[in-house]
């Protein structure tokens, strides 16, 4: 079965359960499938009219059989409902130790940044057994980030981040594609990931990685843009402290709060004013046009870095 060059390898630690799931799904559907056409078969058979003038007996359905044929269905509905969620959760819950690798897609390549500052177009590399969280955006329409090998199908959106995540379990090298229609070459737009054993993921870290990490680059934006001359970190500064931040709840103006995630961070910068921290005026202008997707990334990655204590 796995030799057929239709089913993708499993190279993911979610790649088994989602073809558990699959094939208990198509195995129940072929099941009924079967049972049913060849009951219809057999009835219209067997039970023909064999004379012009026959009559059909008022037929009374017995309780015992309404039931199994309204439980067993409903019994195995609820067993692809619960099954489904958990593998759903999983897929959509990144464990919380996992790497982060920032995403960004554009017609029509696909930019990785890894958080010690290498960066890559179409290849990303990845460890072997380590969970690794994606980070997505796009700079331009939807597209569709497609592991077939890992199971993991997550659409990139403009104006947002999304967010997947796998655990590669074979070393090689496994196709990406892009699988949302976003124009000309969408076709062209693929990769590949390479997933390498630990040590040689080490070494290969250690290879052309310019310009420091993506924290330290956002440190520098930071200053660039002039953030820090109103988030000094002083009490009586103009805006919020961002030391700690991320991670962490924020209670904001009208009482509500939320915690600080990469697109609250990513929004406040484009959109300073749709939610306003409890205590400050909404006064910081708007970054959107300033900052590219990769930059606002590395700030992100930059108040992530703040976020542990720092010694
Ligand atoms: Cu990007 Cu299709």
């Amino acid at each position: 079965m796995w030799g057929l060059p239709l089913f993708p390898p499993q190279a993911s630690t979610l790649a088994p359960q989602v073809d558990a799931l699959f094939f208990f799904l198509v195995g129940v559907s072929v099941f009924f499938s079967l049972l049913i056409a060849g009951l219809i078969v057999y009835f219209a058979i067997k039970y023909h009219r064999r004379s012009e003038d026959e009559v059909t007996e008022a037929v009374h359905e017995p309780v015992a059989l309404e039931l199994t044929w309204t439980v067993v269905p409903l019994g195995l509905a609820m067993v692809m409902y619960v099954w489904g969620a958990s593998v759903f959760f999983t897929a959509v819950r990144p464990p919380r130790d996992a790497l982060d690798v920032y995403v960004v897609g554009k017609q029509w390549m696909w930019k990785f940044q890894h958080t010690d500052g290498q960066r890559e177009i179409n290849d990303l590399h990845v460890p072997l057994g380590r969970s690794v969280r994606l980070t997505m955006t796009s700079e331009d329409v939807i597209h569709s980030f497609f592991v077939p090998a890992f199971r993991v199908k997550q659409d990139v959106l403009p104006g947002r981040y999304t967010t997947t995540w796998f655990n590669a379990t074979k070393a090689g090298t496994y196709h990406l594609f892009c699988a949302e229609y976003c124009g000309t070459v969408h076709s062209g737009m693929i990769g590949h990931v390479i997933v390498m054993e630990p040590t040689e993921y080490e070494s290969w870290l250690g290879t052309g990685a310019i310009g420091g990490s993506l924290a330290s680059a956002g440190e520098k934006l930071f200053q660039d843009l002039g953030c820090s001359t109103c988030h000094t970190g002083q009490a009586n500064a103009r805006g919020p402290n961002l030391q700690g931040l991320f991670g962490r709840s924020v209670t904001l103006e009208g009482g509500s709060s939320l915690v600080a995630d990469e697109s609250y961070i990513r929004e406040s910068v484009l959109e300073p004013r749709a939610k306003i921290v409890a205590g400050y005026l909404p006064i910081m202008p708007t970054y959107q046009g300033l900052v590219t997707e990769e930059q606002l990334v590395t700030l992100v990655a930059y108040l992530k870095s703040l976020a542990r204590p720092s010694s």
